[in-house]
């Protein structure tokens, strides 16, 4: 079976550029080339729902100058792909907090989310200013704010970001960290992880494919025998 959905956290775009000593700036802008690419192949793969992991809550610890070209980054390829995206029938949705990011990309974002959100084919979830505790916390807030008092695990599911899409079967972080760094820690209950030693801008479709390999030689039991 081809995971229904499959989330990636995308490290190690500031180590490709060391080992070249480039700026780290060179390893992202190599970053968005392969995430256009996995876009298409998770597509073709038949893989129904995909999660990027773009910006974390904790990646504001950076110098200002990277977060401010990885906005541009993220703005560009919003605003470059958009019409090939909408074409092929994905569908864009954010997971995170865009309030703290600045108008223009907001505006950029929404625009997106908007033209895309009747589109039945892919889905293309990018987690943007996104950590899961920061999720959670949300979450129980909406929840209080709206007076409930019943908490099931679907209810708690149906307020985060990932709200009525299925949790994801495969979890896939590269650059050889055995770590989930606030990623969709709820969600992730059950998933089945691959870590690769790649850095994201050498990920390539094989990598893709080989982790889906990898996953379907995988015993789910779910806690039972
Ligand atoms: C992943 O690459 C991209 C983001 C977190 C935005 P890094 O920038 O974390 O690259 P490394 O981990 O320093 O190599
Ligand atoms: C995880 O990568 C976040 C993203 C890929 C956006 P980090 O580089 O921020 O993670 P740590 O610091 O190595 O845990
Ligand atoms: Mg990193």
């Amino acid at each position: 079976m081809i995971p229904v959905h499959v989330a990636i956290i995308m490290d190690g775009n500031g180590r490709w550029a060391k080992r070249r000593s480039l700026p780290r700036a060179f390893g992202h802008k190599e970053g968005v080339k392969v995430v256009k690419k996995i876009v298409k192949v998770a597509d073709s793969l038949g893989i129904k729902i995909l999660t990027l992991y773009a910006f974390s809550t904790e990646n504001w610890k950076r110098p200002h100058s990277e977060i401010k070209f990885l906005f541009s980054l993220i703005k560009q390829f919003i605003k470059k792909e958009l019409e090939e995206l909408n074409n092929s029938g994905v569908k864009l949705r954010i997971l995170g907090d865009l309030s703290k990011f600045p108008k223009n990309i907001i505006k950029e974002i929404e625009y997106a989310c908007c033209i895309t959100s009747k589109n039945i084919g892919l889905e293309l979830n990018i987690a943007l200013n996104y950590g899961a505790r920061q999720e959670l916390i949300h979450a129980f807030e909406e929840m209080y704010s709206q007076g409930i008092k019943k908490i099931t695990e679907k209810m708690v599911s149906s307020f985060l970001y990932t709200a009525g899409q299925r949790d994801p079967d495969l979890v896939i972080r590269t650059s050889g960290e055995f770590r989930i760094s606030n990623f969709l820690l709820w969600q992730i209950a059950y998933s089945e992880i691959y870590i690769t030693d790649k850095l994201w801008p050498d990920f390539t479709e094989n990598d893709l494919k080989q982790a889906v390999v990898t996953f379907q030689k995988r015993k789910r039991r779910f806690g039972g025998i």
